[in-house]
């Protein structure tokens, strides 16, 4: 249905939660995937647990925040698969606390991974795609990345300057016939990243998922397999006139 078949997408992060779920619907509708991700040994179960007869799952380990495993993990990727058609920046991490109270090593490791991560990947694998005159990146943004949210300062801005970049890079790039778009996820349940925050949350007096979900038009959380639907349509050629924006799949609990 989307015409994915035989394309080459690039998930950072996919070992675990909402990008394991991009890369396996992804490797569903016929695409070859690379995953990149710090966690080698998840990175490796995902690849065999999402692996199709005739698609190739491909890992490579690495930081994001760091250009030298970009450049040697997302380079062997792309020389494996062949040019990327599709690149989903989704590695992120959420670090909770007060602006007054937040370390600055929390603060530079929310900027290092959730930005800068995307400015090294998406610099090295969308040069290709311009050359080509095709491609499309989708970025996960957040809720968050459209309101400022007590004790998810860091966070909230990090993921302000994805909406932020999403933009800039969309209009840079758009005569080049390559689109750049972003999902803003809401409550996201059945993910790493949520359930290790869980007690934090709670230690910060915070509401649980559970209450959360309570006060959510659509009453209830939203699942990995509810962004990987956002971010195949994105990337494929039923969403080939949208570009810069960023699409809310939060089941009403945000909508600007
Ligand atoms: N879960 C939610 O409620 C929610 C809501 C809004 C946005 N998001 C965004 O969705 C994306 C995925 O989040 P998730 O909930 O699936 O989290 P998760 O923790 O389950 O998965 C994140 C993945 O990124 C990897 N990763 C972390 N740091 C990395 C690094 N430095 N380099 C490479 N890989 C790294 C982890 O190993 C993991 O596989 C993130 O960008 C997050 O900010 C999540």
């Amino acid at each position: 249905m989307y015409g994915l078949e035989g394309r080459k997408a690039i998930v950072t992060g996919a070992a675990h939660g909402i990008g394991k779920a991009i890369a396996a619907r992804l490797v569903t509708e016929g695409c070859d995937v690379g995953i990149f991700d710090v966690d080698l040994a998840a990175a490796r179960k995902t690849a065999d647990a999402i692996g199709a007869p005739g698609r190739k799952v491909a890992v490579a380990a690495g930081d994001v925040s760091s250009k030298a495993d970009v450049e040697a993990g997302i380079g062997a990727l792309m020389a494996e698969l062949g040019p990327i058609d599709i690149l989903v920046n989704n590695a992120g991490i959420c670090r909770i606390g007060k602006m007054m109270e937040m370390s600055e090593a929390d603060w530079k490791a929310t900027f290092g991974i959730n930005v800068d991560g995307l400015y090294h990947v998406s610099r090295l694998v969308v040069p290709q795609m311009i050359e080509r005159g095709s491609g499309s990146v989708v970025n996960l943004a957040s809720w968050m990345g459209k309101s400022g949210v007590a004790a998810y300062g860091a966070y909230c801005a990090s993921k302000f300057a994805v909406v932020a970049l999403t933009q800039a890079l969309a209009a840079e790039i758009g005569e080049h016939g390559v689109r750049v778009n972003a999902v803003a996820p809401g409550l996201i349940v059945d993910t790493k990243m949520r359930d290790e925050s869980e007690l934090d949350r709670v230690a910060q007096g915070l509401p649980t998922a559970q209450d959360r979900a309570k006060t959510i038009p659509m009453r209830r959380a939203g699942l990995p397999e509810d962004i990987a639907k956002a971010v195949v349509f994105l990337a494929s050629s039923q969403a080939d006139y949208i570009t810069g924006e960023t699409v809310n799949v939060t089941g009403g609990l945000w909508n600007d």
